[in-house]
């Protein structure tokens, strides 16, 4: 029996921040980031969007019609809105899911979304009945003024995990790479992360390679195995980097660099969304690669800094593009409100809630649902009435 992906949704903020007007507010090169970075713009959440909304607008159109038939929904974030209660507890509730409802949140920096597919995957192995909703979303935020801000961004991306999948039948083998490492964390008492930035793109490289080695010994597999490759994308060069590594291991110029373009325009454009990342350079591939990709192998390189690391494969179904949601991504990416500098330092400053205090957010999103404030310390969701959906 194959399981897999049978639905992949992903949403952003509505917002959009050009890099070119924070190379030029920083006194840096546009270059540096358009083309060393290899990033153009990034996302930014509006004062009404969280991890919880990105989540809701995910994956509303692949559970609509089947909210009685979701048993598991499994929220990945390293942006958690909360210490004990699930986000996708509210993601639940706002898209109307079945009580009869496992729901949990899980956490390891950007590799948690590959932890909850996989656990997804066990799930419906152990009952191929069940359908297991995925959900992993993120807010990426560093220091204003730091190295890594030009590599902030935010996204989710909804999956759907069932028995004979219409999308990517996931095989079994995985190579996996674990290692207490400090490159990149984020204190209880910080909203923004910690990072050593040149390091932790040297252990992400180091990662890469054991998790591939240890792939290749289980599954046996070669490269050539392999026609298109999805890394975890902080930013866009980093992936580059990623696949000549992969080709210095393998000792092999083949398949070229280039032909990860079609993985790569939507992070180029959306910023690092941690959790998110991997599988939205997934949808971009399904949604922009010139070929039919059925029946081809992928194989994804999962990185969460601190550092878990999985490299794992799959096989890309018959009929996949039928199942595909293109127009509402590049919709969606489209529809976004470019805004300038001042509302850019605004939006950053609003973003996190530390001081206990009421809050009512200005309304902001084009999305389905809305985060309306906070009052008595809770967090307010609805529908947003004034979206065109
Ligand atoms: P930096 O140190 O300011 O940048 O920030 P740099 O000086 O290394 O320059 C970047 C590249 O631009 C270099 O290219 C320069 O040569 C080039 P490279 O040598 O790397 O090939 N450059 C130019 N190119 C053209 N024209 C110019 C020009 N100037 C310079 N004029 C850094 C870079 C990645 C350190 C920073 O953005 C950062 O700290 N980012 C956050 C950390 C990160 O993303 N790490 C990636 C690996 S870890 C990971 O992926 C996990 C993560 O997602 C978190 C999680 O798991 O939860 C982050």
């Amino acid at each position: 029996m194959q399981i897999g992906i049978d639905r992949i949704h992903f949403a952003t903020a509505s917002q959009a921040f050009d890099l070119k007007d924070l190379a030029e507010a920083r006194s840096v090169d546009p270059d540096k980031y358009t083309i060393g970075i290899g990033q153009d713009k990034m996302s930014m959440a509006g004062e009404d969007e969280d991890i919880v909304t990105l989540g809701a607008n995910a994956a509303l159109p692949i559970v609509e019609g089947h909210e009685g038939s979701i048993d598991a929904l499994l929220f990945a974030t390293e942006s958690s809105v909360d210490q004990s209660k699930s986000a996708g507890v509210h993601v639940h509730e706002l898209l109307g899911l079945n009580s009869r409802c496992r729901v949990v949140e899980l956490k390891h920096a950007c590799y948690s979304g590959t932890a909850a597919l996989q656990m997804a995957v066990g799930m419906v192995a152990r009952n191929p009945k069940q359908s297991v909703l995925v959900i992993a979303s993120d807010i990426a935020r560093y220091e204003l003024e730091s190295p890594g801000e030009s590599t902030q961004g935010c996204g989710a991306v909804a999956m759907l995990v069932k028995a004979n999948p219409s999308i990517l039948a996931i095989e079994p083998d995985s190579g996996l790479h674990t290692q207490d490492v400090m490159d990149f964390w984020r204190p209880n008492y910080s909203d923004t992360a910690m990072v050593d930035g040149k390091y932790s793109a040297k252990v992400y490289l180091d990662s890469l390679k054991h998790a591939w080695l240890h792939f290749q010994e289980v599954s046996g597999m070669v490269i050539s195995d392999i026609q298109h490759f999805c890394y975890h994308l902080p930013f866009t060069k980093m992936a580059e980097k990623a696949h000549a590594r992969l080709l210095k291991v393998n000792k092999t110029d083949h398949p070229k660099i280039e032909s990860l373009k079609a993985t790569l325009q939507y992070n180029r454009i959306v910023g690092n969304s941690y959790t998110a990342s991997l599988y939205i350079g997934f949808c971009s591939l399904l949604d922009n690669a010139k070929e039919d990709l059925a029946n081809q192998r992928v194989g994804f390189f999962s990185y969460g800094s601190g550092c878990v690391a999985e490299f794992f494969s799959g096989l890309i179904q018959p009929g996949y593009k039928e199942r595909l949601l293109t127009e509402s991504h590049q919709n969606a990416l489209s529809a976004r409100r470019t805004i300038d500098y001042p509302e850019y330092l605004a939006l950053y400053k609003t973003q996190h809630h530390s001081d206990g205090q009421d809050f009512e957010s200005r309304p902001m999103t084009q999305g389905q649902f809305r985060f309306s404030g906070i009052k008595d310390h809770k967090r307010l969701y609805e529908r947003n009435e004034s979206s065109e959906g």
